[in-house]
């Protein structure tokens, strides 16, 4: 039988790699021969580790398994799917997953990460054989069609980004992918390139082919070791197998590409800071315009795109731009990986398309808090997206709706709370976020972020309180308009959502900023 028992971050920090040990001596001690396939999570973490085996039926899950039960699973018969208290049943039949629209995150879980033959087969590279035929500029109009923004959170519209990039005369552009996954409850880049590392390969040749870049590189944060590796051992197979490098799939054209890791900077998840983290130096923000997609990296053209949106575009190529801007609402089309965090009982990743309420994700889907106690807010969209109270979960999850809320949606994260949850120190939190990331270069947000946090504690402690509250809102105001980045830029959000929504909190009913 074949066994499948996940490989990826959350899995080990669960005891998967103490799980598939204790499988391996157990198999061997009972001298059964079964193929121990290490596959990335499904995206369901609570269940982690999640074991599953190859059945008639399917395939057969238990989880979450401690490595101590491991022999009493083989005594009771899991080899052949028995019944057990820690039997799931049919992986697929489960309905958090059915309810999904698995399009970005198809393969995430099913398949083996560094197996191009299972990639192939469930799929893979149909998606640049296409690109291949359609030609560079096909290529880019059906991105353009499928409506497909940037999944890193400010929503650009990843067509309009391409096209630029195709249209800048070069001899050498590039495509850049930032892998600097820093939302808080964030883990959808992290999990396509431990579990499904072909499909950002594929999603960035495409890219390179469309645009006429024969270099690519993902900046991964360095909190991402296990990444990491498994994209390195990933780019060496498809170059090995004549997918990256010169003459790919036999086309005549040459796309090839890199890892780089960061050095633990929030801001280097900006664009501009990240290009220069990758020329070699510090992570400053550059003034904008010039676009990246003009002057990018080491000064030219440059393709600087989110994980997600990379990785999509296998799919968007294989099945054609219509089919994917025929899910989602209003300018929002396709699907988000929607990541589910903090105190919720259900908490992983949930592939759907846009329009889901807010509420839905974290009652219905995500099951309410993992703590049993009524839920007070979530952060969406990172440390610097707004707090939403519980009056306004039937927000749909859509780039509009939510910024008529003055809130993001961002990466697509979603951090619950309970109502045992101070909001002033959440407000708090933020401004001393924004002091101890803030690249320094502008001072709405290097001196502006450290006044904020004076300015909270003070409204807290009732000093001077009226005065101190008006002084916020002015800061507030300075940081979003005058910040050259959205680090300094966006701070504002969760501080002002907290005073506006749980003024109670903040010690007395305070005026409201506007
Ligand atoms: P932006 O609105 O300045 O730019 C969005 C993208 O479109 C950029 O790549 C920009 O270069 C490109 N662009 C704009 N006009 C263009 C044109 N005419 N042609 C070609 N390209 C064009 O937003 P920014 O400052 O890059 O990002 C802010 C967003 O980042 C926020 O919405 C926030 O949600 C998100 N964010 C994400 C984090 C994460 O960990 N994923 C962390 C912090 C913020
Ligand atoms: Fe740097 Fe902050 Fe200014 Fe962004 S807003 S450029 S992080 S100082």
């Amino acid at each position: 039988p074949r066994i499948f028992v996940p490989n990826d971050a959350t899995a080990i920090a669960c005891g998967a790699d103490r799980v598939a040990k204790r499988l391996e001596a157990g198999l061997l001690a009972r001298g059964i021969t079964a193929d121990i396939t290490r596959n990335g999570s499904r995206g369901m973490f609570w269940l982690e580790p999640l074991v599953e085996v190859e059945t008639e039926r399917g395939r057969i899950g238990y989880g979450p398994v401690t490595p101590a039960e491991v022999d009493e699973l083989l005594h009771a018969g899991f080899l052949h799917g028995a019944d057990h208290p820690k039997c799931i049943g049919v992986v697929d039949e489960l309905p958090w997953l059915k309810k999904q629209t698995r399009l970005t995150f198809a393969r995430i879980g099913i398949i083996d990460p560094l197996s191009l033959t299972e990639y192939e087969a469930h799929g893979g590279y149909r998606g640049l054989k296409r690109a291949i035929d359609l030609g560079p500029s096909g290529t880019v109009e059906e991105v353009f069609e499928s409506g497909l923004r940037g999944r890193g959170g400010a929503g650009f519209p990843t067509g309009i980004k391409w096209r630029t990039v195709a249209a800048a005369p070069a001899d050498q552009k590039y495509i850049v992918c930032n892998a600097d996954e820093g939302d808080s409850g964030t883990f959808a880049d992290r999990l396509i390139m431990e579990a499904d590392p072909y499909c950002l390969i594929e999603g960035m040749t495409i890219a390179g082919l469309a645009v006429g870049a024969t270099k690519g590189f993902v900046y991964c944060r360095s909190e991402y070791p296990i990444a990491f590796v498994v994209m390195e051992k990933a780019i060496e197979k498809a170059r090995m197998a004549g997918l990256l490098g010169d003459n790919i799939m036999g086309s005549g054209l040459s796309f090839d590409m890199e890892m780089r890791m960061g050095a633990g900077a929030y801001v280097c998840g900006e664009e501009t800071s990240l290009l220069e983290s990758l020329e070699g130096k510090r992570g400053l923000v550059r003034a904008k315009p010039p676009l990246p997609a003009h002057v990018g990296l080491f000064g030219k053209p440059t393709v600087i795109n989110n994980l997600v949106s990379l990785a999509t575009v296998p799919i968007i190529l294989d099945k054609g731009g219509k089919f994917y801007r025929d899910f989602g609402m209003g300018r929002s089309r396709g699907t988000m990986p929607i990541q589910l965090a903090g105190n919720i009982k259900h908490g992983g990743l949930f592939e759907t398309a846009f329009g889901i309420s807010l509420g839905d994700l974290v009652n219905e889907i995500g099951g309410g808090t993992a703590s049993g106690r009524p839920v007070k807010a979530v952060q969406a969209g990172g440390p610097l997206g707004a707090y939403l109270p519980v009056h306004q979960f039937d927000t749909p999850f859509d780039y509009e709706a939510f910024a008529a809320k003055d809130a993001l949606i961002g990466h697509g994260g979603i951090v619950v709370f309970d109502d045992t949850v101070d909001m002033a120190h959440m407000a708090k939190f933020a401004m001393e976020f924004c002091a101890h990331e803030s690249c320094g270069k502008c001072t709405p947000c290097r001196i502006g972020s450290t006044r904020g946090v004076e300015t909270i504690d003070k409204i807290v402690a009732g000093e001077k309180r009226e005065q101190n509250l008006a002084l916020l809102e002015d800061l507030c105001h300075t940081m979003k308009l005058g910040s050259l980045c959205a680090l300094g830029g966006f701070t504002p959000y969760p501080v002002v959502s907290a005073l506006t929504h749980f003024p109670e909190d903040f010690g007395a009913t305070p005026k409201l900023p506007a």
